[in-house]
């Protein structure tokens, strides 16, 4: 219970939100996809405002799995799973919440952390999503992607049971992005600088 709750509550923090809020750079809902992530904070056009987003959206989710396993050990999976629902539906934004790409890479450095996975899981999850982001400049086929690497990367080190769990992580991150999956489809998705309206 302690963990859920723990994870849940660290994964609702919108860091997004709360830093284009209170450095004036804008709401934004108002602004671009309406996403919560870095992305769409870059989208303000404060680069520094965007890294800080992604590093500490990333960090929380480390911080769920590590301070869950310290508390009550072996139960680190659990605040996982309800890190990154924590947010995707944070209940301070009536359950509408972030994509997950930031917070996935977290809870899988943090069991690398743990020493629970190899570290080439999460290698391979930035690698992946830094390498399409250079090649094709769409943010959200490189976060699904690098969402995608995580079971797999697990599988392949022999870790089934995070494998599974990583799964089910990765296909609630497609899921959130439906609509980015659309406009990758229409061809209408736009790329990380250049300007967008929806
Ligand atoms: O992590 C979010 C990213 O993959 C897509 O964000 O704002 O382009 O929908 P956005």
């Amino acid at each position: 219970m302690l963990a859920l709750v723990l994870g849940y509550l660290l994964g609702s923090i919108p860091f997004g939100i709360l830093l284009t809020r209170f450095t004036g750079a804008g709401d934004l809902r108002k602004i671009g996809s309406g996403n919560i992530g870095a992305t769409n904070v870059l989208r303000t056009g404060r680069k520094g405002l965007a890294a800080a987003t992604l590093l500490l959206d990333l960090l929380k989710g480390t911080a769920a799995v590590l301070l869950a396993e310290h508390f009550v050990p072996g139960t680190a999976q659990l605040a996982a799973i309800a890190a990154l629902l924590g947010h995707m539906f944070p209940i301070w934004l009536r359950f509408a919440g972030g994509k997950g790409v930031a917070t996935f890479m977290g809870l899988v450095l943090g069991f690398a952390i743990l020493g629970d996975l190899h570290w080439a899981a999460p290698a391979a999850y930035a690698v992946v999503w830094i390498g399409l982001l250079a090649a094709t400049r769409y943010s959200s086929l490189a976060g699904m992607s690098a969402g995608l690497s995580a079971p797999i990367a697990a599988a392949i080190l022999g870790r089934y049971d995070l494998a599974l769990m990583f799964l089910g992580l990765a296909l609630l991150v497609l899921w959130k992005h439906r609509d980015n999956v659309r406009r990758l489809l229409a061809g209408t998705e736009p790329r990380v600088g250049t300007a967008r309206n929806g």
